[in-house]
């Protein structure tokens, strides 16, 4: 295949070039081709952004979160990733069985994503709680089965305690392995859940009056400590929604910590105001939406370099079924919202042609960094020879409208329904094969690969 005088765009450039694929790799970028074997597939890119495919390090596809299983499996979950862009999921595992060992988890996730995915997969590792069998197991869960981060709650059902946490990251930085948090005070939330259910006060918005950034911030900084402690473990905070945070991390990096932060297209362009309409329950999840004013501070971090990745935390209920759960009492509501297949349009629209990122900040948050992160680079993320041919190419012309029935997930919704967006993914190419074209699937369930990754590289 070769892809015609695109603008080819890494995290460093833009240039106009051909790029030659063979075998599913980069065989070739050169300003013009001509030697190409044949018969060979030839796709005119003039005009359009070609770039290394989006990665999503923050999905939960097929989660079950106890009070109900997410509706977007590895087969829809990958078709609609895919249909957005994105050639690479990391999924984050949901719990196990009490007590249950970390291969377990992984062989129950192998099992969900073979045959059905689309595109291709990791998987975080995830810990349910520490012993002596558990972080023995995490140095074979990096180098024998190529899985090298692993998230660790502070909250829900199998939240660690402060000692169980230092034990784990500084085991985790011993094996070479991320840990990925999910930070909010949990008995802050209790207590304030409680006190709000008590006084009647179950409506939706009383999700996020129940965890305030201030128990998002305090667990952030708790960690950052924590990890100081544990020698400089290498940190990385998922879902970042508010600037408080953001600066707590700030301060840790200034003072040379590893520390990494990752925030996701809602945080960056909802706000808590959604919960005052009458179909706020689409718009549970946690953490919450924040007050607008942390919108502007979370897109300063976009710009000034503190924020490194952009996920989507896909975690998808269906709102007339799922989501109705929550109408009597928010705390009953399944946590999470849909948006794999919208992240990269909604970035590439608000970030680039909105002239906030540069193309090549936009490659660096949605795909370089997190293959740098999480030890897929450079076979992801990178526009070399021998790197993957994964890419998305963006039509800059094209100016859609998202509604939920131009998207490819399982859900009834889209939490950015009638926002326009100008440019789309036109086309979606994992390791050689067009998997997505104008908002049509093009690829097959099961062609998807499980993709070892590297251990943590502690140089980044
Ligand atoms: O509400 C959310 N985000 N649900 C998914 C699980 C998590 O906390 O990431
Ligand atoms: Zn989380
Ligand atoms: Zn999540």
């Amino acid at each position: 295949m070769l892809l015609r005088q695109g603008i080819v765009v890494d995290h460093t450039q833009a240039q106009k070039a051909d790029i030659l694929i063979l075998d599913g790799k980069i065989a070739e970028i050169a300003p013009e081709i001509h030697a190409v074997p044949e018969p060979c597939e030839m796709i005119e890119a003039k005009g359009l952004y070609v770039m290394p495919g989006g990665i999503d390090v923050h999905t939960h596809f097929n989660i079950d979160v106890g009070i109900a299983r997410s509706c977007d499996d590895f087969l829809s979950g990958t078709r609609s990733a895919a249909c957005g862009g994105t050639t690479m999921v990391i999924d984050h595992m949901g719990f196990g069985p009490k007590g249950c060992s970390l291969h377990h988890q992984l062989n129950v996730y192998q099992k969900y994503a073979k045959d059905t995915a689309a595109i291709d997969y990791s998987f975080h590792g995830v810990i349910q709680h520490v012993n002596d069998d558990i972080l023995a197991e995490m140095a074979s869960m990096v180098e024998e089965e190529g899985i090298s981060s692993f998230k660790l709650y502070l909250t829900y059902g199998y939240k660690l305690d402060d000692a169980e946490v230092l034990k784990a990251l500084m085991q985790l930085k011993q094996v070479g392995a991320l840990a990925t948090v999910h930070p909010e005070n949990d008995a802050a939330i209790a207590l304030r859940r409680t006190q709000l259910l008590e006084q009647g006060k179950t409506q939706p918005k009383y999700h996020a009056i129940s965890r305030p950034l201030e128990c998002e911030a305090e667990a952030i900084a708790r960690m950052i400590n924590l990890a100081k402690l544990a020698g400089d473990a290498p940190l990385y905070i998922v879902h970042l929604s508010n600037g408080l945070g953001l600066d707590y991390a700030r301060l840790a990096r200034d003072n040379h910590q590893p520390v990494w932060v990752e925030t996701c297209p809602q945080y960056l362009l909802l706000d808590d105001s959604c919960y005052e309409k009458e179909d706020a329950l689409k718009y549970i999840l946690s953490p919450p939406l924040r007050p607008a004013a942390e919108r502007e501070k979370l897109w300063a971090g976009l710009v000034d370099g503190s924020i490194d990745t952009i996920a989507t935390d896909h975690c998808s209920f269906t709102y007339h079924e799922q989501k109705q759960r929550g109408k009597d009492n928010f705390s009953a509501c399944p946590n999470g919202m849909p948006g794999v297949e919208t992240r990269m349009p909604l970035m590439f629209s608000e970030g680039v042609m909105k002239g906030r990122l540069s193309p090549s900040r936009f490659v660096e948050l949605t795909s370089y960094l997190p293959a740098k992160l999480f030890g897929l680079y450079p076979q992801k993320g990178a526009l070399q020879v021998g790197s993957d041919a994964d890419f998305v190419l963006f039509d800059p012309e094209q100016n859609v409208t998202i509604t939920h029935n131009l998207l490819h997930d399982n859900a009834d919704y889209t939490p950015f329904e009638n926002t326009p967006t100008q440019g789309w993914p036109v086309m979606t190419i994992s390791r050689g094969e067009v998997v997505a074209r104008n908002r049509e699937f093009t690829g097959q369930a099961g062609n998807g690969r499980f993709i070892p990754r590297k251990a943590f590289d502690p140089s980044l």
